[in-house]
C-alpha cells in the first residue's frame, strides 16, 4: 500500500514538472485565432452557469423588474459600452469582437436563458476568462437593475424602438443641428439622455436643466474624476476637459425644462400626510436624529410667504424627479455617494433618516414644483 502511494506520488510529481515545463517553454495555445475546443467551450460555460447560478441565490429582486423608464435609463449606456460586443436590434457586431475567443452572444435570448437575478449578476460582476467586463460603478445596484430591464426588453425589441429607446431621435440630438439641435457634438451626447433642456423624460433622468452651473460643473467633474459613482455618468464624462464640462454645465443651467405633472404614488390622502412629513423635515429638520434642516442649504421652504433658493452653488431639490432624491438618498446615507468638495455636509444630513423620512422627503421636493408651495404653507 504504502509503495503504491509512493508511486502514485512520484507519477504526479512527474505529470506537474512536465504540465509545468509545458507551459514554461509555451506549448499552452492561448491564441484567440485558434477558437476553444469544443470540450473547452463547453467546459468554461457550464462552469460559468453554476457559479451564475450560485451567485444569484443571494440577489434579492426589487419588487418591479420590468420598469420602461428604466430600460429608456439604461438603452443609451447600452449603446455606449454594451453594444460594441453584443449587437443590437437591426445592428450586428463589428468584426472585431468576433474575433474574441469566446465571441460575445447576440443578447436576443439572454431574457429567456437567464432568469433575471442571473441577468443582474452577469451584468454587475462580469465574467472572468471572457471579457465580459464587471459594471464599473459597484455602489450602484439600481444601475444594474436598470439594465437588467433592458435586456428582458430586447428580445421585443426592434431597429426603430431601439434607436428610439437609445435617444437617437432626441430633438438636437447628435447629427442634428438647428433651433431645437446642436451643432457641439460633445452636448449632441448627452442630449441622447438629458434631452436638450435637461428634462427627467418620464422619470428616466435627474433634472439637470436650470441647476446651477456650479452644481453641473462640480457634478461632472466628480464622475470624471471617479468620485462620484455612476456607471453610467462616469462613462459619459470621461474624456470632458475642463473647458467642455464649463460649457455644458452653462448650457444646462440656462435651460427650463417643462416638468410633467408627477403621477401620484398612492391615493390622496396618504400622499398628503406622507408630504406633509417630508415638508415638515425640510422645513425644520428632525433634530432627535441629529438631521439638520435641508431648507437651510436647499431652498424650497416656505419662509415669511417666498420660496426660499438653493444656497449658491447647492443643488436645486424642488421638481427633481422623485425615485432619483430616493436613490442618492439612500447612496449617501450609505456612504456611496460622492461628489464636490461639499459632499461631506451632505453625507452629515443625510446619517440619521430613515426609509420613512426618505420617502417622505423625496415625495416633499419632488411634488413641490407642481403644488407651488413650500412647506409652511401646506401644513
Ligand atoms: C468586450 C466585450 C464585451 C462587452 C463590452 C460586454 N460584454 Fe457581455 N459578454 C461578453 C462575452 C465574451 C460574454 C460571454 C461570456 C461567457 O459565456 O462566458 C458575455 C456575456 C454576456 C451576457 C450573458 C449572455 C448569455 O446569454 O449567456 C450578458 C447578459 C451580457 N454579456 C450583457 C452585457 C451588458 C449589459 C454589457 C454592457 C454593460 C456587456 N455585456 C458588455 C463580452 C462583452
Ligand atoms: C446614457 C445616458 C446619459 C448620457 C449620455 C449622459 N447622462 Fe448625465 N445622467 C444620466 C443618468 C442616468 C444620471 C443619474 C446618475 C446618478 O444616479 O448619479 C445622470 C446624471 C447627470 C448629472 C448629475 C445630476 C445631479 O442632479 O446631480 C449631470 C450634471 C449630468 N448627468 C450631465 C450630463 C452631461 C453634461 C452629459 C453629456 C456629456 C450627460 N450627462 C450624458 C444619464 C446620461
Ligand atoms: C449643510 C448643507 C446641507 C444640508 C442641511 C442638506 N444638504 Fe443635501 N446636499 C448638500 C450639498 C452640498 C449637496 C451636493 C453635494 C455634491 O454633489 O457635491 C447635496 C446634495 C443632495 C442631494 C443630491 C442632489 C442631486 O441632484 O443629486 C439630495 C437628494 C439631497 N442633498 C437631499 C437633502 C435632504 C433631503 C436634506 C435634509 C434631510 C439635505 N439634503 C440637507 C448640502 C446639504
Amino acid at each position: 500500500m504504502k509503495i503504491h502511494i509512493r508511486h502514485l506520488a512520484s507519477g504526479l510529481a512527474v505529470l506537474a514538472a512536465v504540465v509545468t515545463i509545458g507551459l514554461w517553454i509555451g506549448l499552452m495555445p492561448i491564441s484567440a485565432s485558434s477558437g476553444h475546443w469544443r470540450v473547452t467551450s463547453w467546459f468554461l460555460h457550464w462552469v460559468m452557469q453554476n457559479s451564475v447560478q450560485l451567485n444569484a441565490m443571494s440577489v434579492e429582486e426589487p419588487a418591479i423588474v420590468d420598469d420602461p423608464v428604466l430600460v429608456r435609463r439604461a438603452a443609451g449606456h447600452f449603446e455606449a459600452s454594451c453594444r460594441f460586443c453584443h449587437g443590437a436590434p437591426g445592428k450586428a457586431t463589428g468584426p472585431v469582437p468576433y474575433q474574441m475567443t469566446p465571441a460575445p452572444p447576440g443578447l436576443d435570448n439572454s431574457a429567456h436563458a437567464w432568469a433575471p437575478a442571473e441577468l443582474f449578476t452577469i451584468v454587475k460582476h462580469g465574467v472572468k476568462f471572457s471579457g465580459m467586463p464587471a459594471w464599473p460603478a459597484p455602489p450602484r445596484d439600481d444601475e444594474v437593475w436598470a439594465m437588467v430591464a433592458f435586456l428582458r426588453a430586447l428580445p421585443d425589441m426592434d431597429e426603430a424602438g431601439y434607436d428610439r429607446l437609445r435617444g437617437a431621435a432626441a430633438p438636437g440630438a447628435a447629427g442634428e443641428a438647428g433651433a431645437a439641435g446642436t451643432t457641439n457634438p460633445v452636448l449632441a451626447g448627452c442630449v441622447a439622455c438629458h434631452g436638450i433642456d435637461g428634462g427627467s423624460d418620464g422619470g428616466a433622468f435627474p433634472v439637470i436643466g436650470g441647476q446651477s452651473a456650479d452644481y453641473l460643473a462640480t457634478s461632472l467633474a466628480a464622475y470624471r474624476d471617479g468620485r462620484r459613482a455612476s456607471g453610467i455618468m462616469q462613462l459619459a464624462a470621461s474624456g470632458l476637459s475642463d473647458d467642455e464640462i464649463a460649457r455644458l454645465a452653462r448650457h444646462y443651467a440656462g435651460q427650463r425644462p417643462q416638468q410633467p405633472a408627477q403621477p401620484a404614488a398612492a391615493p390622496d390622502d396618504i400622499r398628503r400626510q406622507i408630504t406633509d412629513r417630508g415638508g415638515a423635515i425640510a422645513a425644520e429638520g428632525l433634530p432627535d436624529q441629529r438631521v439638520p434642516a435641508c431648507g437651510s442649504c436647499h431652498g424650497g421652504v416656505a419662509v415669511d410667504g417666498a420660496i426660499t433658493q438653493p444656497r449658491p452653488g447647492f443643488p436645486r431639490l424642488t421638481g427633481q424627479d422623485r425615485p432619483y432624491l430616493e436613490t442618492q438618498l439612500h447612496l449617501w446615507r450609505a456612504g456611496a455617494r460622492g461628489g464636490g468638495s461639499h459632499a461631506h455636509l451632505m453625507a452629515r444630513a443625510a446619517h440619521g433618516l430613515t426609509d420613512a423620512d426618505i420617502a417622505a422627503v423625496a415625495a416633499f421636493y419632488a411634488d413641490d414644483g407642481n403644488r407651488g408651495t413650500g412647506s409652511s404653507a401646506s401644513r
